[in-house]
């Protein structure tokens, strides 16, 4: 299969992620981690080039994965940059009301199909959100990101304290 998009916020990367997209890259020639620039879920704690950075190391054994920004609709990018899929990771049941609607929005939209990979068992109650939360009191988040994720939000929230 050709080329895939992975879209999300990543604010920040988690082992979640990784785990979705290395998968996603054993069945597609390339795939394009599309991060949001303006995520409209809340204001981001990383910054859109800190973003890029933290992904870029967490998938710099991935040679078919590229990082980009996209801002507006995702399947005009996605027609943008030829890729005729969208992948999207499903943790639970609670995901899949919303993912299915926007998968049917966006296929009607463009004709671009999405495909749902199951959230690996280990990591199906992780989100970037709730790891910014734990991290921000002080709780220990080093199994669920990548190490350099980690130590980026120690020393962030080190600061705020
Ligand atoms: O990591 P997130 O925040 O859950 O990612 C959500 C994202 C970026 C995939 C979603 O909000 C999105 O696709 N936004 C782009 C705007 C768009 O195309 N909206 C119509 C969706 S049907």
């Amino acid at each position: 299969m050709a080329t895939a998009l992975c879209p999300g916020s990543f604010d920040p990367v988690t082992l979640g992620h990784v785990d979705i997209i290395e998968r996603s890259a054993r069945h597609f020639n390339e795939v394009i981690v599309a991060v949001i620039r303006n995520p409209q879920k809340t204001q981001s704690l990383f910054s859109l080039e800190e973003r890029q950075q933290l992904l870029k190391e967490a998938l710099a054994h991935l040679d078919n994965v590229r990082i980009e920004f996209f801002k507006g609709l995702l399947v005009e990018f996605a027609k943008e940059h030829g890729a005729e899929s969208i992948i999207k990771g499903l943790r639970a049941v609670s995901d899949f009301d919303y993912e299915l609607q926007m998968a049917q929005m966006n296929q009607r939209l463009s004709g671009i199909d999405t495909f749902f990979l199951s959230t690996s068992p280990q990591h199906s109650f992780l989100s970037s959100s709730l790891v910014k939360e734990v991290a921000r009191f002080g709780g220990d988040v080093s199994g669920m990101v990548p190490p350099h994720v980690n130590q980026r939000l120690v020393e962030m929230f080190r600061k705020e304290t």
